[in-house]
């Protein structure tokens, strides 16, 4: 395979970067995980508008455009002829002397990864394997007058910390320091209850997902109600489903939550469709 770093092509055992460089260092640096799909990076200007967010609440000014980003992708993912692909796209705050005070004059590091990952949605075969077992644990969202839960940032921690923590589960859900559901480790989280689909709002600590936000116009569309508020975990015990988004994940059932089995997983059959499954029948 060949990444991209630095505005050059190189084969993945020479795609290096420096021991000095502040991503490596300090976790200083923003990054996006995309998908390809048929060769064109998903929800680009999203995303590309999330990076820039992260940025900003970096301070990092890195001076590359939409477009540079872009072509370095796009060259990414023609040098490994990949069509349905991952896409990671890091800049760092770049080489800098071993001080902690960012020196104003940066020289980013960029690096594009990629690999091939199969097209999930309702006709390809999804990455993950069955319903999502979701653990409530003790590690809580960082808030956000810390570093924002908006910024997408290298330093996952708090998420690697409430990974760890789970015990025999998939993924870990965090609350916010007042005990209401943030969001997952790598995910954003929903549940149904009557008909209305619900979700963590993104005032509280959590990541504005790119994959939440398209769920919400899908269920606006198709009519279904939505409410963004602060709820409990005992809320999502009780619901009559809940699913996980993501990226890489696209859509996620949860299957069981704190070890118990959720009346409805499985949400993706086609057998006996709920009014449940209309919102993943619209996506
Ligand atoms: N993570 N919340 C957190 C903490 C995340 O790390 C992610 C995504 C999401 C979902 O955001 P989106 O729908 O834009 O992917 C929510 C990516 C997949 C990652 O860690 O690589």
């Amino acid at each position: 395979p060949y990444y991209h770093v630095d505005g050059e092509l190189v084969p993945a055992s020479r795609a290096t970067v420096r021991v000095d460089d502040r991503g490596f260092r300090y976790g200083d640096a923003a990054f996006e995980t995309l998908r390809a799909y048929g060769g064109t990076t998903f929800e680009w200007d999203a995303h590309a508008a999330r990076l820039e967010a992260t940025c900003d609440a970096l301070e990092l000014t890195h001076g590359l455009s939409r477009a540079d980003l872009l072509s370095r992708i796009d060259e990414a993912l023609s040098a490994n002829d990949l069509a349905d692909a991952y896409v990671r796209l890091s800049i760092t705050r770049g080489v800098q002397p071993g001080k902690l005070t960012p020196d104003p004059d940066v020289e980013p590091t960029v690096v594009v990864y990629v690999g091939s990952l199969p097209r999930g949605g309702l006709e390809g075969t999804p990455v993950w394997d069955g319903p999502a077992a979701l653990e409530t644990v003790e590690t809580r969202r960082i808030p956000n007058d810390a570093v924002p839960a908006a910024a997408k940032t290298h330093n996952y921690l708090n998420g690697i910390l409430a990974r760890q923590e789970l015990e025999g589960g998939d993924e870990a859900l965090l609350r916010d320091e007042e005990g209401y559901v943030a969001e997952g480790a790598t995910s954003n989280v929903f549940f149904v209850e009557d008909g209305v689909l619900y979700t963590p709002t993104i005032d509280g600590p959590v990541l504005p997902g790119i994959t939440r936000r398209l769920v919400l116009e899908c269920a606006d569309d198709a009519g279904i109600p939505v409410e963004e508020g602060r709820y409990r975990p005992e809320r999502l015990r009780n619901a009559d489903s809940v699913f996980l988004t993501n990226t890489t994940w696209e859509l996620r059932p949860v299957g069981s939550m704190d070890g118990v089995t959720l009346e409805e997983d499985g949400l993706m059959r086609d057998d006996d469709p709920t009014d449940d499954d209309r919102i993943f029948e619209t996506l």
